[in-house]
């Protein structure tokens, strides 16, 4: 049932051109990973290797979250990994408000789906978007990074712990650690759950 609904899903984000992006991307991501996952990770679009290979975080910041990943025992397998933005904003500029405002409904269908236990927005629009949409106020990512919010929905209570986007750790170890804080957290939640 689950599968079904999401390769349908899928499909319809591939074939998508609700905004402009759909006319400039090589391939649409629509996301990764398990459709039973307790752990859903939200970014923010895809870039460029996104782009080139339709799947989620295989750049960059993609390797540093495997390795956020692998030290709290995870594998991309066991988690579903996805975007607020399924296509590649040209040059990686930050996705707009429309594009956002476009896009976000596969996000909410992917969740409707899925029915995580855990959403980890990495970063501030993801963060933004997914606390408002759970009757939440953003601040800071600096200043919320690693706390937990409980929101109930139609399939039950979902616990919201937004974290830094991993690309933000590149060039900034003390980003990093705070980042790797924020995974053991979520190591803890998780195991409360099993
Ligand atoms: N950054 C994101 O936000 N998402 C990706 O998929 C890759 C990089």
């Amino acid at each position: 049932m689950k599968e079904e609904l999401m390769r349908k899903l899928e499909e319809r984000i591939r074939a998508c051109q609700r905004c402009p992006l759909g006319q400039l991307r090589t391939n649409a991501v629509p996301g990764s990973g398990s459709y039973n996952a307790k752990v859903m990770f939200v970014g923010e679009a895809p870039g460029y290797w996104e782009d080139q290979e339709g799947l989620p975080f295989v750049g960059r910041a993609g390797k540093i979250l495997d390795g956020l990943l692998e030290t709290i025992g995870l594998s991309r397998e066991e988690v579903y990994i996805t975007n607020i933005v399924k296509c590649r904003p040209p040059e990686n500029r930050d996705p707009t408000e429309e594009e956002i405002r476009a896009c976000a409904p596969y996000l909410d269908s992917q969740i409707d789906i899925i029915r995580p236990k855990v959403i980890v927005p990495l970063g501030r629009h993801s963060m933004g978007y997914i606390l408002r949409k759970f009757g939440f106020e953003p601040e800071p990512i600096s200043k919320i990074h690693g706390k937990t919010f409980e929101a109930y929905t139609l399939f039950g209570k979902v616990v919201i712990m937004p974290t830094y986007h991993p690309a933000a750790a590149l060039y900034n170890p003390p980003i990093r650690e705070e980042l790797q804080k924020d995974f053991m957290k979520l190591r803890e939640l998780i195991s409360s759950f099993s």
